[in-house]
């Protein structure tokens, strides 16, 4: 253990503590929320993705032990967080301050903790879920809590931490994290005071985009072109980049729930979002006259496109739904970008249940009427629809039983092929590359906008709200909209080779 060594001098010029003695520059979002850590007993920092809040809490979890002498617990919601984020930066800053020659005065431990020489001053790292790890903690110079990925963070445990802050003289609590959820403490927190830090502000981000009139951030158009987009080189290496933000505008859309909580560092008004929108609807509202008017322009028959059918059977007495979309492929199968696929309803039906033992041999008939030609099938193969599926593969039919509980193909992304089926059909709406025509869109339109999407809780993949939430704003059964659903998970299947 090495001898203590006096960094008071820094007291009050903590951002200086971290250029001179650690080696870093903070961005200006950083030197803003460390001047208020040493200001005020609480500061709660919701934050946008990769904004630098893990390291900020790591330099100043240094202030505190080696210029403040105080206690340190640093926590977040899981073992692994607190290990591989906080504990990680904490090591690297402190083995960089070893390779360039700065005798700090400490130890730093395998076991997640630091101290301070001779003296008491220690940081330590508990998982969130540690009843204990705020038990007694309290120091002569003062307690800094430090709560990383704060919105998973029950309110116990952020009680417990506040009952170690009682001295808003030396104590300092910090939440850092995402604003992903409402409800939260980090929330309530947030509440009271806050220091929040958005992607705009950041130093890999500010000088490529403008704020416009809808309040939308957006490239400058001069780092528009994707070959200028690609060759943008961060300023902070693995903070927020340009291209990432723009990878999400494409996947998640902008003012999405994903765009709010990770890019714009807000809390969401609701936990879940609506799948699709009024305007959306209004963009798909279509005859399909002006795809046929593109097929035409490059010679391509209808009776060439690839025809897709969903179906959705009724149990129990429900509604079976039926809906068979034609495809229309823009350039060639190579290289497609975004976008070049395009979707037009050709038909769309239910028909009652009627609970007369014949329901199987029925909607076979059905099936083989719509698929006849060359189309392409796809059921739901729980309930009912396991016997409809193996009974339609008997006739010959190129049917894939689809299991929508199933993995999605994105399964990063997606929950199940459920929420990527309904994604599909969401980013392909808000392009205008599903027609929907007026016979179907008032009865469809009414069902994808009562369908919410939400991030699953611990994985944060994008899942569709249960149906039964979806039945009960309905007052009726989304059949349409999932079978809309299969048919576009059985085209994503075919896309996919
Ligand atoms: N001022 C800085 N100087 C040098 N590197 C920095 C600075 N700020 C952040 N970084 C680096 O940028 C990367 C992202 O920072 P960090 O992980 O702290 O962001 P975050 O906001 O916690 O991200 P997430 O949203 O994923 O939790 C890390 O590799 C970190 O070391
Ligand atoms: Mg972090």
């Amino acid at each position: 253990m090495t001898s203590a060594i006096d960094w008071s001098e820094y007291q009050g010029r903590e951002i200086e503590f971290v250029k001179d003695v650690l080696g870093f520059s903070l961005t200006p979002d950083q030197e803003r929320a460390t001047r208020h850590i040493w200001q005020n007993p609480e500061t709660n920092i919701p934050s946008c993705h990769g904004a630098g809040k893990t390291f900020l809490c790591a330099v100043n979890v240094f202030c505190a032990v080696f210029v403040w002498d105080m206690q340190v617990v640093t926590t977040a919601p899981t073992a692994r967080q607190v290990k591989l984020l906080l504990w990680k930066e904490i090591n690297a800053i402190y083995s960089g301050c070893v390779r360039r020659g700065v005798e700090l005065g400490g130890t730093i431990y395998k076991i997640p903790r630091m101290d301070k020489g001779s003296r008491a001053a220690a940081a330590v790292g508990y998982t969130g879920s540690d009843d204990n790890a705020f038990q007694g903690v309290h120091h002569p110079k003062g307690v800094l809590i430090i709560i990383d990925e704060a919105c998973g963070i029950g309110g116990d445990i952020d009680e417990a931490a506040q009952a170690c802050t009682t001295d808003a003289s030396k104590d300092r609590i910090v939440r850092v994290g995402n604003p992903v959820k409402k409800g939260t403490a980090f929330e309530k927190a947030c509440d009271q005071t806050s220091t929040p830090i958005s992607a705009w502000t950041q130093p890999n981000i500010q000088p490529y985009y403008d704020r416009h009139p809808d309040g939308i951030h957006r490239l400058k158009p001069e780092y528009a072109d994707p070959a200028k987009l690609r060759s943008l080189k961060p300023i902070i290496a693995g903070g927020i980049t340009p291209q990432w933000i723009e990878r999400m505008r494409v996947r998640y859309m902008e003012n999405s729930l994903f765009w709010k909580t990770r890019i714009e560092g807000v809390f969401p008004t609701e936990n879940t979002d609506q799948l699709v929108t009024g305007a959306m609807c209004q963009l798909s509202r279509s005859d399909g006259s002006a795809m046929l008017a593109k097929m035409k322009e490059r010679g391509i028959e209808m009776s060439r496109c690839r025809r897709f059918v969903g179906m959705d059977p009724g149990d129990g007495g429900d509604a079976t739904a039926i809906v068979e979309i034609l495809e229309y492929e823009h350039g060639g199968k190579s290289d497609r970008p975004p976008g070049s696929l395009e979707y037009w309803i050709q038909a769309a039906s239910e028909v009652e249940g009627l609970h007369d033992g014949l329901e199987t041999a029925r909607l076979l008939d059905l099936l083989q009427i719509r698929m006849s030609g060359m189309v392409r099938g796809a059921i739901d193969r729980t309930g009912i629809g396991t016997g409809l599926y193996k009974d339609s593969l008997l006739e010959g039919l190129d049917v894939s039983g689809v299991y929508v509980g199933g993995r999605a193909r994105d399964s990063g992304a997606f929950l199940n092929l459920r929420a990527e089926g309904f994604w599909q059909i969401r980013i392909l709406m808000a392009q205008g590359l599903l027609h929907v025509p007026p016979w179907v869109s008032d009865r469809l339109d009414e069902e994808l906008c009562a369908i919410a999407y939400l991030e699953s809780e611990a994985s944060h993949k994008i899942q569709m709200e249960l149906k039964a939430k979806t039945k009960q704003k309905l007052k009726r059964s989304p059949n349409l909209a999932d079978a809309l659903m299969l048919a576009i998970v059985r085209a994503m299947e075919v896309e996919e080779g």
